[in-house]
C-alpha cells in the first residue's frame, strides 16, 4: 500500500526520490508526489495515477533540492485527487505519512476551532497542521514532531520537512515500518529497503515509538520517551538484481521461475544439517516449543492456503491438533485461548495488518508461544514473534504471491517434521527420507515449470470463460483454493474452489460446457475418489483439466485434457502442484491482457484492514 522515501543529500535528490517511489510501485497506489526544500521555500508536485506522471509534472516544473520526500498513496480516507495525494503541507512543513491516524476528527474540529484551514480529506493533514501548531508554540522541528506524536492514536510512518530547517528530516514510526539508509555524506528513509538499495545497504530499522533527526552528516535516534537511544545498523541482503525484471516480462512471471532457487535457499540450512534442528526456527526454540500441545495459525489470502496445507503435515507427521483461521476473523472473535498452543503466523510481508492484530490478540489470550514465518527479515510481524522462519525467497514483487507460497510450504514443512522430530514421532529412517525428498524438491520444481508451454495452450482456452471451478481433495484441496485465487486476483476470472467431494452438496449445479473445472489430481490415497468426482462432472458435459503425475495412469479422453508432472513427489506433492495452478492463471491473463504484475483495486502489502 502507501510507500515513503526521502533523502538529504549533497547532490539533486529529485531522482532519488523518483527512483525510490517507481521501487515502491509495487506495493499498490493511486497517487504520487514529492516535496522538497528549495532555498527558503517548500515546492511540491502531486499527481494521480501513475510516478511516472508526477516524474513527468516534477520535470516540466525543473524542480530540484537537496533535501525531500515522497509518497505513493494507496487511497483510504478520501477518495484519489491530487489535494488528498501527500506530502501535506501546512506553513511551510511538508510531511508524507503511511498509516491511519484513528482520532483525526477529534484533531480536525481542535485545529480548526485554533483557525487552521483543510485542503484534504485526509486523515494525515492533521499531523501537519499539528507540527506547525507545536512549531509556532516555540519548539523545533524535532521537539514539534514529538509533541505531536504524543497526540496521535493509530499507526503511522511519518518523515517530515520544514524550509525554516533546510539541513534536516525528521521522521516517527508507530505501527508501521521506516527504516534509515545511512550514506556517505547522505541519508535515506523509507518504509521498505528497496527503495533505497541502490544507494546504501546500511539500514536502521526503527522501533515502535521512536523519532529520529536525519542531517547529511549523521542520524540521531531517540526512543518513546524521546531520551537518545542506540539502533543497531543492518546490512540488507536485497539485492538490486531482484528488484528488476531482467528478461522476463512479468515480475510474476520472473518470480514464478525463481522458485526453484527460492527454495534451494530456503532449503540451506536444512539441508546442510541434514536434519530438522529446532535450531531453525531461532533462538529460543528449546523454550518455546517444549511442552507444545497443539498449533493454531493465522495468516490472510495466498498464506492463509499455506497454512492451509500445514494443517494436513502436521496433524499427519506430528500428531499434534492444528487449526487454521484467517486472520481478521481470528482477531474479532472470542477465541478460547490454550497457551501451549504453539500460534504460528504466515506473512510473506510481515506488515499485513490482519495478522499483525491477530498476533497481537492471541499475544492478549495469553499466547506466549508464537512463531512466524516470514519472508522480509526485520519486519514487524516477526520482530513481534519469539521465533521466525525466515523464507529465502527474496524480493516479491508481483502482487500475486508465487515464490513466496511454495517457499512457506517449505518452512511449513520443516515445521511439522520438527514437531514431530521433538514429539518422538520421527525416526532417523524417515527424516532421512524426508530430507531426501526435499534435497530433489528444487530439481521436481524445475520439471514442472517445463510444463509451461502446454499450460499457456491451455490458457488460451481458459481466456474468454466467465468462470472456473478448481477441485481439489485432502492436502491438494489448499492447491485449488490458491489456483483459484491466483486466476481470479490476476485475470479477472471469476474462479472457486471446493473439496471434489463437495461437488454434489451444492457447486455441481454450476457446471455446464461452459465451465472449466481444474482438477489437482496427483497419484495419492485419494486419487480414485477423486477420479470418480471427475466422472460426476464429466456426466453434466463440464470440460476437465486435470494436472495430475506420471504414476497416475490418467489418460486424455473427450473432455478430459491432462497435464502430467513427471513424477510423484510423495508428501510434498502439493508444492510441486501449485507450479501449474499459477502458470495457468498467468498465462490466462497474459491472454486477456490485464495488468498481471498490479491487478486492480488491490496492494501487495495490505496495511489497513
Ligand atoms: O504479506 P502477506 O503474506 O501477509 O499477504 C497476505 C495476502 O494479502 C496475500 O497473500 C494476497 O492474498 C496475495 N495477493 C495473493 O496472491
Amino acid at each position: 500500500m502507501c510507500g515513503i522515501v526521502g533523502a538529504i543529500a549533497d547532490r539533486d535528490v529529485v531522482p532519488v526520490l523518483i527512483d525510490g517511489l517507481k521501487r515502491l510501485e509495487y506495493r499498490g497506489y493511486d497517487s504520487a508526489g514529492i516535496a522538497l526544500v528549495d532555498g527558503s521555500d517548500v515546492r511540491r508536485v502531486r499527481r494521480t495515477g501513475r510516478v511516472s506522471e508526477m516524474e513527468a509534472a516534477a520535470q516540466a516544473e525543473g524542480v530540484r533540492a537537496s533535501l525531500g520526500i515522497g509518497h505513493t498513496r494507496w487511497a483510504t480516507h478520501g477518495g484519489v485527487t491530487e489535494a488528498n495525494a501527500h506530502p501535506h503541507i501546512s506553513h511551510g512543513v511538508a510531511l508524507v505519512h503511511n498509516g491511519i491516524i484513528e482520532n483525526h476528527e477529534q484533531q480536525r474540529e481542535r485545529l480548526q476551532q485554533l483557525g487552521y484551514a483543510f485542503e484534504s480529506q485526509t486523515d494525515t493533514e492533521v499531523i501537519a497542521h499539528l507540527i506547525h501548531h507545536y512549531l509556532k508554540g516555540g519548539q523545533d522541528l524535532l521537539g514539534a514532531l514529538q509533541c505531536t506524536v504524543k497526540e496521535l492514536h493509530g499507526a503511522y510512518a511519518l518523515a517530515v520537512i520544514s524550509r525554516k530547517e533546510p539541513g534536516r528530516m525528521v521522521v516517527a514510526r508507530m505501527g508501521c515500518p521506516l527504516l534509515i539508509g545511512l550514506g556517505e555524506g547522505e541519508n535515506f528513509v523509507a518504509s521498505d529497503v528497496s527503495a533505497i538499495v541502490q544507494y546504501t545497504r546500511r539500514v536502521i530499522f526503527l522501533e515502535e515509538g521512536d523519532t529520529a533527526e536525519i542531517s547529511r552528516e549523521g542520524v540521531r535516534v531517540f526512543g518513546a520517551d524521546d531520551a537518545p537511544v542506540q539502533r543497531e545498523e543492518h546490512l540488507s541482503d536485497v539485492s538490486l538484481a531482484s528488484l528488476e525484471l531482467g528478461p522476463y516480462r512479468h515480475f510474476m512471471q520472473k518470480e514464478i521461475h525463481e522458485q526453484p532457487r527460492a527454495i534451494a535457499d530456503t532449503l540451506e540450512a536444512i539441508i546442510d544439517a541434514s536434519a530438522f534442528e529446532p535450531a531453525l526456527f531461532g533462538k529460543d526454540t528449546d523454550e518455546v516449543l517444549a511442552g507444545v500441545e497443539g498449533v493454531q495459525i493465522l495468516a490472510c489470502g495466498t498464506s492463509f492456503y499455506a497454512g492451509s496445507v500445514a494443517r494436513y503435515w502436521i496433524e499427519a507427521i506430528s500428531g499434534l491438533p492444528c487449526s487454521v483461521e484467517i486472520a481478521s476473523e481470528y482477531r474479532y472473535r472470542k477465541a478460547v485461548a490454550n497457551p501451549k498452543q504453539l500460534i504460528v503466523t504466515i506473512s510473506q510481508s510481515g506488515e499485513t495488518l490482519d495478522t499483525m492484530e491477530a498476533l497481537k490478540y492471541a499475544r492478549s489470550l495469553g499466547h506466549d508461544k508464537t512463531l512466524s514465518i516470514c519472508n522480509v527479515p526485520e519486519s514487524a510481524i516477526p520482530r513481534a514473534s519469539r521465533l521466525v522462519f525466515y523464507t529465502r525467497a527474496g524480493a516479491e514483487i508481483g502482487v500475486a504471491s508465487t515464490k513466496a507460497f511454495t517457499t512457506q510450504l517449505v518452512g511449513l514443512f520443516a515445521l511439522a517434521a520438527t514437531l514431530a522430530k521433538l514429539h518422538g514421532r520421527l525416526d532417523a529412517d524417515k527424516e532421512g527420507e524426508y530430507i531426501e525428498a526435499l534435497r530433489h524438491l528444487p530439481g521436481s520444481i524445475q520439471h514442472a515449470l517445463n510444463l509451461e508451454p502446454q499450460i499457456a495452450l491451455w490458457a488460451e482456452r481458459f481466456a474468454p470463460r466467465d468462470h472456473a471451478l478448481f477441485l481439489g481433495r485432502g492436502v491438494h484441496y489448499p492447491i485449488a483454493l490458491e489456483g483459484a485465487l491466483k486466476l481470479k486476483e490476476i485475470s479477472y476470472i471469476h474462479a472457486e474452489a471446493y473439496p471434489a467431494g463437495e461437488l454434489k452438496h451444492g457447486p455441481l449445479a454450476l457446471v455446464d460446457a461452459a465451465m472449466p473445472v481444474v482438477v489437482i489430481a496427483p497419484n495419492d490415497s485419494l486419487l480414485e475418489k477423486v477420479k470418480s468426482n471427475m466422472q460426476e462432472v464429466r456426466a453434466r458435459g463440464g470440460e476437465l483439466f486435470v494436472f495430475t503425475d506420471a504414476d497416475s495412469n490418467f489418460n486424455e479422453s473427450e473432455g478430459v485434457h491432462v497435464i502430467r508432472t513427471p513424477r510423484h513427489v510423495g508428501v510434498l506433492s502439493p508444492i510441486v502442484h501449485t507450479i501449474p495452478v499459477q502458470l495457468l492463471a498467468y498465462h490466462t491473463a497474459l491472454s486477456r491482457g490485464t495488468d498481471v504484475d498490479k491487478p486492480r483495486n488491490l496492494a501487495k502489502a495490505v496495511t489497513v484492514e
